[in-house]
């Protein structure tokens, strides 16, 4: 299985439904203009007996660190830093859920964040857990930040450190 990039002329946008409006209107509506104009990348795992359906999707950006939020130790160590990757958005249509897509695609997404980070480095991956998706993310490692309850991260160090494993 592999992740591509979303595409408008391929992709069947409006078959997809995760169950949640705002993301399968993303999916439909911006995701692929924030893409042309450089904001945000979307990449979608196909189903291999029809590509223009889409499994799953998700969407990554840089987003600003509230350093103040993050535990002392952390804070200390990432002083200097100004940005993390951000999983903006993160779904699987409705009728491919409980099968392990969403996992798979939480580690592809991470893979392509630690990828990125070795080049424009960044200290901490971020998502923003809407919708009952907190203990999805929790359980694979996310800490939730000191003044929020649906903003979580998870350092490179143990991105990286989970993925050598
Ligand atoms: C959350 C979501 C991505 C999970 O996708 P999925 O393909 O059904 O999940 P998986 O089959 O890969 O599940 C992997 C594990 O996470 C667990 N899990 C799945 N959804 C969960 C949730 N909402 N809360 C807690 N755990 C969850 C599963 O039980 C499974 O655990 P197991 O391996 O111990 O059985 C999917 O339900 C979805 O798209 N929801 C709507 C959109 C959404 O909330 N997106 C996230 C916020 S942007």
């Amino acid at each position: 299985m592999m992740t591509v990039r979303l595409d408008k002329n391929k992709h069947d946008r409006h078959y997809f439904d995760c169950g949640v409006k705002p993301l399968n209107n993303y999916l439909r509506v911006m995701a692929s203009q924030q893409s042309q104009k450089d904001n945000t990348r979307t990449f979608v795992l196909e189903d291999s007996s029809q590509p223009e359906r889409v499994i799953g999707y998700y969407t990554l950006t840089m987003t600003p660190i509230d350093l103040g939020a993050l535990p002392d130790k952390l804070q200390k160590k990432h002083q200097n830093a100004s940005s993390g990757g951000l999983i903006a958005r993160l779904a699987v249509d409705k009728r491919y859920a409980k099968q392990g897509y969403g996992e798979w695609l939480l580690i592809d997404a991470l893979n392509r964040l630690l990828q990125a980070s070795e080049t424009v480095a960044f200290p901490v991956v971020i998502v923003d857990a809407k919708d009952g998706a907190l203990g999805f993310y929790e359980k694979f490692g996310f800490t939730p930040f000191i003044d929020s309850t649906n903003k979580l991260f998870l350092t490179i160090a143990d991105i990286r450190a989970s993925i050598s494993d």
